[in-house]
């Protein structure tokens, strides 16, 4: 397994772009399955997850060209699909391979995906989904540890559907499947994470009939059959948010190239109030560290709130921050694992159930530490780099699934990172 030494105490300078968003890459490449022809994705992040979504496709019969034509680009042609299955094999390193349940029994009427289990940040079922496709007439039966389920006779129906709790991937999940429904399906209390937007323009691309996208309600109606259709991906704005969090540990001046401004405006407020300077330029960012970081306080929430995806490096932040930072995290139970690590560079933080609460020191040090998930990883590299000294992170597998290249680019901006190859 490959580890990141990390020697903290250079400041960044320099630009970067933005790569493409894994959470919204993940739905759309899952979108696939509904479509007659290929659909063509571009801005396409180089990842783990990806690669193994492209397998779950390849190995129910689609043809996935994961970086044929440029590293960044794939074609999905999922026109020979024939074994409508998620193995557990793969569905256990990647939950996001649910989201092929929706699609699947839209467009064959039937599927056969492993169960998820837990996982490191909480327990994440997908009662949800089920509750919710069950509502359009979709039957399940569990079988060795399989969801089997199956569209009723003459596909599945649109229905009237509230999520109990805001979900993003159930969301995705049941408005692929509503595409393709007979009828009109409602969705409220729906997710309007910019993600969940990305993919339902895909899908209207591909000729589904859906509104209210970004809103708490979505309104689909469906259609006989989705064309494929030619989409980029957009910007990763958790990566970007990791970026920014990286300038205002490790000092120095940023500017990242075509940066998600809309779908990071809660996260920029929160930023500011720690001082960071933020000037948009054009559909660029332009980031400046402050002398002193002044500590804040969030809570996370579904979207416009504050990201759960963000919670772990913002934390990095505030260990170095002036002040105590209070913050809560409300959408995973068990979403702290990060806590321990950081405290062995000398971070001050108690928890108490779902707060942590965090007081600034005057310097951390760096020590070995244990990436546990994927964000998790990420503040462990970020408090690294306001470190003295060396910081050895091992099992940065996690922070591969998830980020492209987040050492390398922050080594171009003049980190002092190695990657040491297992
Ligand atoms: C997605 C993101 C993930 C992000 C999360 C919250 C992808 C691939 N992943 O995950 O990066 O951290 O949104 O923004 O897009 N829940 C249930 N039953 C369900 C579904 C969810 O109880 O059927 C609970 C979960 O355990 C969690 C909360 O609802 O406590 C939110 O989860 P959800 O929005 O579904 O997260 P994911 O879609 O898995």
């Amino acid at each position: 397994m490959d580890k990141l030494i990390v020697t903290g105490g250079f400041p960044l300078k320099g630009q970067v772009r933005i790569s493409g968003a894994k959470n919204a890459a993940l739905p759309l490449m899952a979108a696939a399955i509904l479509a007659e022809s290929p659909l063509k994705l571009t801005n396409l992040p180089a990842l783990g997850d990806l690669l193994t979504m492209g397998r779950l496709l390849r190995f129910m019969g689609g043809q996935v060209e994961l970086g044929r034509l440029n590293a960044n680009e794939a074609e999905l042609d999922l026109t020979g699909l024939a074994r409508p299955e998620a193995p557990h094999e793969l569905v256990k390193t990647m939950r996001a391979s649910a989201l092929v349940l929706g699609p699947l029994l839209a467009r064959l009427g039937r599927a056969k995906v492993s169960l998820p289990g837990g996982c490191a940040i909480g327990v994440r079922p997908i009662d949800l989904h089920l509750k919710a496709l069950q509502a359009m007439g979709a039957i399940f039966d569990l079988s060795g540890g399989d969801i089997v389920a199956r569209a009723p006779e003459g596909g599945l129906q649109g229905a009237e559907i509230r999520f109990e709790n805001v979900t993003v991937t159930g969301t995705e999940n049941v408005m692929m499947a509503a595409t393709l429904a007979q009828g009109r399906t409602v969705l409220a209390n729906a997710a309007r994470e910019p993600e969940v937007v990305d993919t339902g323009q895909a899908l209207r691309a591909m000729g589904a009939r859906l509104t209210g996208l970004g809103t708490d309600t979505i309104i689909i109606d469906g259609v006989s059959s989705l064309k494929g259709a030619s989409y980029e991906v957009m910007p990763d704005r958790i990566e970007a948010g990791t970026l920014l969090a990286a300038v205002a540990l490790a000092g120095g001046e940023i500017t990242l190239l075509g940066f998600p401004h809309e779908a990071l405006a809660t996260v920029l407020a929160k930023l500011r109030a720690t001082g960071l300077t933020l000037t948009p330029q054009g559909p660029d960012l332009v980031a400046r560290a402050p002398a002193t970081l002044m500590a804040a306080d969030v809570i996370t929430q579904p979207h416009p709130g504050f990201p759960t995806d963000m919670q772990a490096q913002f934390m990095a932040m505030m260990t170095a921050a002036r002040g105590t930072s209070v913050i809560t995290e409300t959408i995973f139970e068990n979403r702290f694992m990060h806590v321990g690590e950081l405290r062995r560079l000398g971070a001050n933080i108690s928890l108490e159930g779902r707060t942590a609460v965090v007081r600034g020191v005057e310097s951390l040090s760096g020590a070995p530490l244990t990436a546990s998930d994927l964000r998790a990883s990420a503040s462990l590299v970020l408090a690294s780099l306001a470190a003295r000294g060396e910081s050895q992170i091992h099992r940065v597998y996690h922070l591969d699934r998830g980020y492209e290249g987040l050492d390398r680019k922050l080594s171009s901006l003049g980190a002092s990172i190695q990657r040491v190859k297992a």
